[in-house]
């Protein structure tokens, strides 16, 4: 949540900051600013909203010099308001800085500083941290560098919750201070020629260089032009990796498209291509998980998978149970990262803990995976960016390999992500010997269908588009599915809300006569999976039960059954599909419903209210 960019090296900085900014936009456009410093002082930009206005101001109003520091944010503390948009500046002027996380005791420190004299001009909680380091500089205007890194270590070492923040001493005008404290997204120090970059996510300037530095917890980076110095918690030199990171940038770019979740949607066959590649060996019928670091006898002592994550990819997990349990006989437990980090669960060595997250940087899914470390239990991760902190801090993982999302509503990382729990249950049943060679084989083969049935099912796309024109005044919807298919009636309902802001409810199907079914009448839509699977009767009489209301409802059916057309008011019709891998391809057209639902509605799909792509705070 809110993006970071720091730029230092003989360009202009604004520029370069405003298009980093742009990349980062999905993690926050409640308002944006930048500040730049040359030698005649600082200047700093700010407006409420999408960057763009930020970007109009600064046409407005010029900025000017070769390093700066910029921000776009997702309100915590404070309204999206210019006052409360960052970068923020100390009392005397001799500090700006822009910030990630939220200061949990802001409101002390707030009392100290303000006992002491300083003045806020902000509700937010960012606005202690430059105080407390224009205080910990001890001599107002000091240009020491030593004594402004430590002032700034002295300030952090103040504040609770996790941070990344970075740092523009005006009066040391060719350094910026970034630092990372626990996982408030991360930090990478990007290294150029001559010149060098910070971003929260590296998107933001991998145009400009693939050799980056991620910072760790209580790291701190200076930033020159000519050079990075990583410094540990003691403050003591730190030798950092450089990482490598290759991207395609290209498919980073919208293309025809009108909408990135649009582009994101019509990519899932090709990128499920990509998730498979050098995995799966259809000659020999096995999986290969190289950065998972499965070892036969791991697998054989694991009795327990405890799977954790949040929204979307949650429901992914629901679905992974399926796989997990049924082809590798391990028992698996889905948990919500914000809930599982306040119990006391029960972990031990024997119970693999499994992180599913696209982002790589979500916060509470961080914090399960950090608890797991410390009982001792193997902790994997399923993660589509690279160099991510659930990467890293995993003992192995598996990438979604899918490219950039930027649409803030998860879409081909959702279906990759099952995808990967599926390979990764092919392994573990392989390894366990609970899957013979012709089952592997076989599993192999029904995930070879999956490009041709996905591209199949994009066809679609028109009729929802028109089906959509139908629906899209509905002031609520229920989204119904059994089994396998009910993670997929949640995540229809989810993508729904999110960005066409109907209300609406996912359920299992059976459950529906013990309490939604008292909603229905001719006003609710219900969406209802109803495949020709082992719970096609069951689905059918649900139908009935609402059309029996006088409800509308919306099948997704298979091609050729007819009969479920004198059922259902409106009928998707979709290709046969292996039953585990059919939620791969029902995931689609809930995805299409709920883009063209708000197309239809006006809404701004990519960066739906309130929403940020990484959600880095608790
Ligand atoms: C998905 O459409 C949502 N924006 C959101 O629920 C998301 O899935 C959730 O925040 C988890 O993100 P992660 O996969 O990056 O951890």
């Amino acid at each position: 949540m809110c993006g970071i960019v720091g730029y230092v090296g003989p360009r202009d900085a604004a520029p370069l900051i405003l298009d980093g900014l742009q990349r980062l936009e999905y993690r926050g456009y409640d308002s944006a600013g930048l500040a730049v410093q040359n030698g005649h002082g600082v200047q700093v930009r700010r407006d409420v909203g999408k960057l763009a206005n930020l970007r109009t101001r600064v046409e407005r109003d010029p900025v000017d010099g070769q390093i700066g520091i910029g921000h776009t944010r997702w309100a915590t503390h404070g309204v999206p308001a210019e006052r409360n948009a960052h970068p923020h500046v100390s009392m005397n002027g001799d500090f700006v800085l822009v910030h990630n996380g939220i200061v949990e005791n802001y409101l002390v420190l707030k009392d100290e500083l303000s006992a002491e004299g300083v003045t806020f001009t902000s509700e937010t909680d960012t606005e202690v941290i430059v105080h407390l380091i224009e205080k910990y500089a001890e001599i107002t205007g000091t240009s020491d560098e030593a004594q402004i890194v430590s002032a700034v270590r002295q300030a952090v070492s103040r504040l609770t919750g996790a941070h990344a923040i970075v740092v523009l001493p005006v009066r040391k005008p060719d350094v910026l201070i970034a630092i990372r404290i626990g996982n408030a997204g991360g930090v990478a120090v990007g290294l150029g020629e001559g010149e060098n970059f910070i971003a929260s996510d590296i998107p933001a300037i991998l145009e400009h260089t693939r050799r980056m530095i991620y910072l760790e917890h209580r790291q701190m980076a200076v930033v020159r032009a000519g050079g990075v110095s990583v410094l540990g918690p003691d403050g003591a030199p730190v030798d950092a990796q450089v990482h490598h990171v290759a991207f395609d940038a290209v498919s980073a770019a919208k293309g025809s498209y009108k909408h990135f979740m649009q582009k994101e949607i019509f990519e899932q066959g090709r990128a499920i291509t990509d998730t498979l590649a050098g995995r799966v060996d259809r000659e020999r019928g096995t999986v290969v998980l190289s950065d998972l670091a499965l070892t036969p006898a791991r697998a054989v002592a694991i009795n327990r998978i405890v799977s954790v994550a949040c929204g979307t990819s949650y429901y992914s997990a629901l679905v992974g149970k399926f796989y997990l349990e049924k082809l590798a006989r391990v028992a698996v437990e889905v948990e919500y990262g914000s809930e599982y980090r306040y119990r006391d669960p029960l972990l031990t060595p024997e119970t693999a803990v499994l992180a599913i997250t696209q982002s790589g940087e979500t916060v509470d899914t961080l914090a399960a995976m950090e608890h797991a470390k410390t009982c001792g239990s193997p902790v994997w991760s399923i993660v589509n960016v690279i160099g991510s902190q659930a990467m890293r801090m995993a003992d192995g993982y598996v990438a979604m390999n899918v490219g950039p999302e930027i649409g803030v509503a998860s879409t081909k990382t959702f279906t990759a992500s099952i995808v990967d729990q599926y390979l990764l249950a092919v392994a573990l049943g392989a390894a366990r010997g609970t899957l013979t060679a012709g089952a592997q084989l076989e599993a192999i083969d029904d995930l070879a269908k999956l490009p041709d049935i996905l591209g199949r099912t994009l066809a679609l796309d028109g009729t929802i588009h028109a089906l959509a024109g139908t629906l899209f005044e509905a002031r609520d919807f229920l989204y119904l599915g059994r089994g396998i298919q009910y993670p997929i009636a949640l995540e229809g309902a989810l993508k729904l809300k999110e960005i066409s802001y109907i209300h609406a409810e996912g359920y299992p199907a059976g459950e529906m006569k013990h309490g939604p079914i008292a909603l229905i009448d001719q006003h609710l839509p219900v969406v209802a999976i109803a495949l020709r699977d082992a719970l096609y009767d069951k689905m059918i009489s649900q139908i009935e039960q609402v059309k029996a209301r006088g409800g509308r409802v919306i099948a997704l059916a298979t091609e050729g059954d007819t009969f479920i057309a004198s059922k259902a008011d409106d009928v998707l019709y979709l290709p046969p599909c292996p039953p585990l891998l059919s939620p791969v391809m029902t995931a689609l057209p809930m995805q299409l419903l709920a883009y063209h639902i708000a197309v239809w509605r006006g809404a701004d799909v990519d960066q739906p209210r309130n929403l940020a792509k990484s959600v880095t705070v608790e």
